[in-house]
């Protein structure tokens, strides 16, 4: 049975589950600022969104899940170790450089906020792990100095560029159309994680003690926490 709603100038087709029928099919067109509970999969749906070009039928809800939880631990890890970045270092000269980064943190944290609501994704139940493991990378590659919290920044938002970058050929390969939305967001978040990046390196993170042994070390942490919160 197909319910039809009559929405501003668009409209809202949903799939409503059959009585007994064993698949539950959905369809939806998004809308802008709209947040509307649907039926999909057994799984109420609220979505919001800025743009109603997104349309999700048969949603991978596997890959979903993975991408917005493992994405909201990493965003909030970054704001844990601007914040320890911060503790030690905000009142030095470099303070209105890492604020800067961290408020797009803020921003990118909010949002898969959203999502993980819209979505009905759970968080990764390491998030208390990633609470303080974040706080103290940040806090003690300041110790070292502003030249340790560059390359900090750099060895971690290279790491998570790389890793939107994995997100993007997944979700590509899914199906860029379905995932649209979410790709547009990934993509922003990318690029600004690169010019994170790029700041760490124009203040001096290469000149940081024992730089490429100091970056490996926290690349290679940055790979267990991606792998352990996408699976837990
Ligand atoms: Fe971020
Ligand atoms: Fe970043």
């Amino acid at each position: 049975m197909f319910g039809r709603c009559a929405q501003g100038s668009g409209y809202l087709v949903t799939a409503m589950s059959c009585a007994g029928a064993a698949a539950v099919r959905s369809l939806w067109r998004l809308r802008t600022g709209a947040l509307r509970p649907l039926p999909a999969y057994g799984r109420r749906i609220s979505v919001r969104f800025y743009s109603s070009r997104m349309t999700l039928d048969n949603i991978n809800w596997a890959a979903v899940d993975r991408v917005i939880r493992v994405d909201h631990a990493g965003e909030y890890g970054a704001n844990r170790i601007y914040a320890g970045q911060m503790a030690v270092l905000g009142r030095t000269s470099v303070g209105p450089v890492i604020q800067k980064m961290w408020d797009q943190e803020k921003d990118h944290l909010k949002k898969f906020n959203e999502l993980m609501v819209a979505f009905r994704v759970r968080p990764t139940i390491l998030m208390p792990f990633w609470n303080v493991v974040g706080f103290a990378l940040g806090a003690g590659t300041a110790l070292l100095g502003k030249e340790g919290a560059m390359a900090c920044t750099v060895a971690v938002e290279e790491s998570i560029a790389h890793h939107y970058n994995n997100q993007i050929r997944t979700l590509m390969e899914e199906d860029p159309e379905k995932y649209e939305e979410l790709l547009q967001v990934i993509r922003k978040f990318r690029d600004e994680e690169l010019e994170h990046h790029d700041i760490g390196l124009e203040h001096d993170a290469q000149l940081a003690p024992a730089y490429a042994i100091l970056k490996s070390v926290i690349q290679a942490g940055c790979r267990v926490a991606i792998y352990l919160s996408e699976r837990f």
